[in-house]
């Protein structure tokens, strides 16, 4: 985890443009996320974001329901602090933003959710057993049918799947003109400090925890966008 918090300190001020080259669809992505968060207009549900980074989901989320009250959990002090900055200009009342700075594998949730959206960050959970343990606290902590949507960053169900994918990724950040040398850096910052799961595991793990209507709500090869209801 060291590691991780190192990198995300490190990039925090350039994070917003590193990302956009990095991920194919990073817009895409975050707009399918926001798209499942459908609530009675006017209402203030309580969403909260883990491993919220810059704030760009919770950016959106407020432009789309401006009353909504948001809990942004990081672990990487830097990035809230940008993402503070950016949603300063956004809030329309004090104290409509939380700001939480710890390991959400850890943190004790302290109020339940109408809705749980994590992008681009529960691949650094390690185990199969951690990714499990997450999604049952999340569950446990959801409102009767809250949602949960996370973004994400998977395998293929095989390895020729997954080498596909990772050719096409590849290939995404030649065209957004990383030099060789950097994707080379990159690819083994991947290997060494991710750990991502199949697609099909994580649907499959939502159904056993007991989430409803599970599904997949946008992809592009190694880049997905799940979820579920609670009931
Ligand atoms: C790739 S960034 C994604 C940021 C944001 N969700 C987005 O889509 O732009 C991953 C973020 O998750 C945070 N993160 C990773 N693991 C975490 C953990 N266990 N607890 C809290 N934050 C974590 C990192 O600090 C980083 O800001």
């Amino acid at each position: 985890m060291k590691k991780v918090q190192k990198h995300f300190k490190q990039e925090a001020l350039d994070f917003d443009e590193i990302i956009k080259r990095s991920i194919p669809f990073y817009r895409q992505m975050l707009e399918a996320i926001i798209d499942q968060l459908i609530f009675p207009k006017n209402s203030s549900p309580e969403i909260l974001d883990l491993g919220t980074g810059t704030g760009e989901i919770a950016k959106n989320i407020l432009i789309r329901i401006p009353d909504a009250n948001l809990t942004i959990v990081d672990f990487v002090p830097e990035m809230l602090q940008v993402a503070k900055n950016k949603l300063s200009s956004i809030v329309r009342r004090k104290n409509q933003v939380r700001y939480i700075e710890a390991d959400f594998s850890k943190w004790k949730f302290d109020q339940p959710y109408d809705a749980v959206v994590a992008n681009l960050t529960l691949h650094h959970l390690k185990t199969e057993r951690d990714k499990k343990v997450n999604y049952q606290m999340i569950f446990k902590n959801l409102k009767s049918s809250g949602i949960l949507c996370v973004g994400d960053i998977i395998l293929g169900t095989d390895k020729m799947l997954t080498e596909l994918y990772i050719e096409k990724w590849i290939k995404f950040q030649f065209a957004n003109k990383w030099s060789k040398k950097e994707i080379a850096e990159r690819m083994q910052r991947y290997k060494t400090e991710d750990c991502p799961a199949s697609l099909v595991n994580h649907l499959k793990w939502l159904e056993e925890i007991g989430f409803v209507k599970v599904d997949c709500f946008w992809k592009y090869y190694n880049f997905a966008v799940w979820g579920g209801r609670k009931g």
